[in-house]
């Protein structure tokens, strides 16, 4: 095989890039480090997160643009880097490229999107929509499954599709993504405890004590020290971290099922066949299919390594081009 077919998913906070034959080969922050006028790159991924983490004078920046969607420019250069990663300085033999892409996504950042692709070193550039990468990933056969609802539980958002016959025929934000539910810790522990912490440690926090459903309020509580500033410990039980992050599950929970509303009673039926299917990092919290479960009534299953699920289905979509047919892709 002299080309190799990558499929590469930009997200929010990680970039993960799957190779055919391969698997996942990178899974890292989506992060940037340049000198401080911001005119050199000194390092890409998780070497600019080791770098910016020694305190080294270096500027960050990240591949998601205030606000929402992703900054083209750095996703240009970090497009460069993987494919440079993966195939080798000399491009000798240009990739075959697949990017998944938020579905709302315009025609005119659909074509710079591509542009990009193919001056980072691609021979050939594809885009699919991440729900429909999201469900190949997750091994559901996309082009004859009647309804599956996909939901994605990212860093910027949730998101949610419903996936039949090969198309998404509806989709909706259906509530914050971890970024927020960090927020809503360090929130919390401020609140309580007196001590800002660092969104980093949230998010540990988040990884390490959180559960969708909380935890006996009376139940012993794991406990852990938190370094904070000047009161140097605190201690914070899985009860305050959990019901902390509660309102944001409740509204992914009523968001889906929302969704799962508008659908036709053939399509709803198919749906409780199937269950709902959760990818994104998200996915891994604990508790969180059960939880959604008991709210939706339906089953709730998690897509096998959900935080790499939406590269896995890009780059396998591009061994199985017919799936993208329908004016939903582009290539050059
Ligand atoms: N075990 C875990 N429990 C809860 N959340 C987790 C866990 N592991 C990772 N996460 C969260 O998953 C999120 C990252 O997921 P993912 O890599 O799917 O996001 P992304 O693709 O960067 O973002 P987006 O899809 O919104 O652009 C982070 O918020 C991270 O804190
Ligand atoms: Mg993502």
């Amino acid at each position: 095989m002299l080309s190799k077919k990558i499929g590469i998913d930009l997200g929010t906070t990680r970039v993960v890039v799957y190779v055919k034959g391969e698997g996942v080969v990178v899974n890292e922050p989506a992060l940037l480090a340049t000198d401080e006028k911001g005119s050199r790159i000194l390092a890409v991924g998780a070497a600019a997160s080791e770098l910016l983490g020694r305190g080294t004078r270096a500027r960050a920046v990240h591949l998601a643009r205030d606000g929402d969607g992703l900054d083209y420019g750095v996703a240009g250069t970090m497009l460069h880097h993987l494919i440079g990663r993966v195939c080798g300085r000399q491009r000798i033999f240009r990739p075959d490229v697949m990017l998944s892409i938020p579905a709302q996504v315009t025609g005119a950042e659909r074509r710079a999107v591509l542009e990009a692709t193919m001056q980072a070193g691609a021979k050939t550039a594809y885009l699919i929509e991440k729900p429909l990468a999201a469900a190949i990933g997750a091994n559901i056969p996309v082009s004859s499954v009647r309804a599956v609802v996909v939901c994605n539980l990212g860093a910027a958002s949730s998101d949610a599709a419903v996936i039949a016959m090969g198309d998404v025929v509806s989709m909706e934000r259906v509530g914050p993504g971890g970024t927020a539910l960090d927020q809503m810790i360090l929130s919390a522990v401020a609140e309580r405890q007196g001590v800002r912490i660092a969104p980093s440690e949230a998010e540990d926090l988040k990884v390490r004590l959180a559960t969708a459903t909380l935890p006996a309020a009376d139940g012993p509580g794991v406990t852990i020290a938190v370094r904070a500033g000047h009161p140097s410990t605190v201690t914070i039980s899985a009860a305050e971290v959990s019901s902390a992050i509660a309102p944001a599950l409740d509204e992914i929970a009523s968001g889906l099922a929302r969704l799962i509303d508008q659908v036709t009673p053939e399509q709803r039926s198919q749906i409780a066949a199937f269950g709902v299917v959760l990818t994104g990092g998200g996915a891994q919290l604990r508790g969180v299919s059960g939880f959604l479960s008991g709210r939706l009534g339906l089953p709730v299953k998690i897509a096998r390594d959900p935080q790499a699920c939406i590269a896995v289905g890009t780059g396998m979509a591009l061994e199985n081009l017919q799936v993208i047919r329908r004016g939903q892709h582009y290539m050059t």
